[in-house]
């Protein structure tokens, strides 16, 4: 049983009145559903379009996707209230930022905090209603922390891991929370825990570590707490690479590439592609390519930068003031540079298809990823499963791919000198260079995909119980 808060499908009212159904964004469900859809099973989500609730049955159960339906999501619906304290209040305005190591955006309020409590109570009651006596339950990410503890308390047997996908803050930045000490509680009632990163399970041992009550095996990356122990590991979580690989090289996506390829012509293309929010570092990767404009008259007219954001949480202050900035600053740069044939910015806030994602991969010379705090960044693994070997990948290290994807040409996203740098260096390099770097990241990227990483948490799980 898979649980998260964003539902992998969402079925809207169109403007014609029409129900479609469109594919959720975000890495958890980029990463889940290809899983899913292989090894069925059910998935209990937050039902969050307007038609959902009419296609749903009498246990609000619908068959997904829709084109070849092969498993059930079970959808949850929240009140207006609910969404604004829980979703876009203690989620978004509280541990999204603060995980992000962004505590001066944080916004803590008891409301907010309350209603988190009752959703995710909310969510443990729908889970207990569907579950079997040897179900698992695999909880994912930082909207539902408390579900083990509401699930535990009714039934304590029930076998339970999560996997959190966002970083996980060192203790200095973490002790900021107010409910730093029931958060750890709720965490703690699961069996198992996974992270992406080593770095992440250090941080959360250390933070573990402060509680009181809690006794540590660092060695075994167990925790005891209560009378219960905890596994702690890190999976790195992968892409579906034969998906993204097939899709690159069909000819729906060859035509698309072929059509972006006349319109952008010779001018190398460097391209960055995110959900429009300020970890992401969107406004330092333009001002860094201005920089590299103001300081190398050679590149002018020869590079364009394209930017790609799908809108997000639009409903928070903090994502309306960052889309400003980003706006008034491809305004700017393009008013100082544009002329007749080349425009130095190309900026599009909006979804795009997934052929037409990939055929912007495809023609790419260079991918600029550069978060400034990124607990995976799965467009970095996409963009390398989906391209060829002229292609350079530039990464933030500050992104969890970064410990994996050691070939890519890492920068610090906070100095826009390295990010110019880089953008230098991979419009320079010759092809041999980039082919060596391009195979090595292939190859892990490859390997590591996401069938590797749900078989190797689901062991380690199994062993738990062993
Ligand atoms: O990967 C982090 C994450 O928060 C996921 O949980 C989520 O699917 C994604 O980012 C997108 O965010 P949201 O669900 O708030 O649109």
């Amino acid at each position: 049983m898979l649980v998260s808060n964003r539902e992998p499908y969402i079925h809207k009212k169109s403007k014609k009145n029409e129900i479609v159904c469109k594919k959720s964004i975000g890495g958890v469900i980029s990463a889940l559903d290809p899983l899913i859809r292989k090894h069925k099973g059910l998935w209990i989500a937050w039902g969050s379009g307007n038609a959902d609730f009419l296609v749903t049955d009498t246990h609000k159960k619908v068959k997904i996707p829709p084109e070849n339906p092969c498993y059930e999501l079970k959808r949850i619906p929240l009140t207006k209230k609910e969404i604004e304290n829980y979703y876009h209040g203690f989620s978004n305005r509280v541990l999204w930022p603060l995980f992000h190591l962004f505590i001066e955006k944080m916004q803590p309020k008891e409301t907010y905090w309350n209603t988190y409590c009752k959703v995710n109570k909310k969510f443990a009651q729908n889970i207990l209603s569907e579950i079997g006596k040897d179900d698992f339950i695999w909880i994912h990410d930082y909207q539902l922390s408390l579900v083990p503890f509401f699930i535990k308390q009714r039934k304590p047997t029930a076998k339970i891991a999560f996997f959190w996908h966002i970083p996980w803050p060192p203790w200095e930045i973490f002790c900021t929370l107010p409910w730093r000490d029931e958060l750890l509680s709720g965490l703690l009632q699961s069996d198992f825990i996974g992270f992406h990163t080593f770095s992440y399970v250090s941080n959360f041992l250390n933070c573990v570590n402060r509680k009181p009550g809690v006794k540590l095996n660092i060695k075994k990356k167990l925790i005891h707490y209560e009378k219960h122990t905890t596994k702690i590991k890190h999976f790195p979580l992968g892409i579906c690479y034969s998906e993204y690989h097939q899709i690159a090289h069909s000819s729906a996506m060859l035509k698309k590439a072929a059509h972006l390829k006349k319109l952008y012509g010779n001018k190398k293309l460097v391209l960055g592609i995110d959900r429009l929010d300020y970890t992401k570092g969107i406004l330092n990767r333009i001002k860094a390519f201005e920089l590299l404009l103001d300081e190398n008259p050679k590149y002018r007219e020869k590079i364009v930068f394209v930017q790609i954001a799908s809108p997000s949480r639009n409903k928070i202050e903090e994502y309306s003031l960052m889309k400003k900035e980003i706006d008034e600053a491809v305004g700017r740069i393009n008013g100082k540079y544009r002329n007749e044939t080349w425009t130095p910015v190309m900026y599009f806030s909006k979804e795009i298809s997934l052929t037409s994602l990939l055929a912007y991969y495809w023609i790419s010379d260079i991918g600029l990823l550069t978060p400034l705090r990124d607990g995976m960044n799965l467009i970095a693994k996409e963009y390398i499963a989906s391209n060829n070997e002229n292609t350079v990948l530039i990464l933030s290290e500050f992104a969890g791919a970064s410990e994996e994807l050691t070939n890519a040409l890492t920068v610090n996203p906070y100095d826009l000198h390295s990010i110019a740098r880089a953008i230098k260096k991979a419009v320079d390099m010759p092809s041999d260079e980039k082919k060596y770097r391009f195979q090595a990241m292939r190859q892990k990227v490859k390997n590591h995909d996401s069938e590797w990483w749900y078989s190797n948490f689901l062991k380690e799980w199994e062993h738990v119980y062993a």
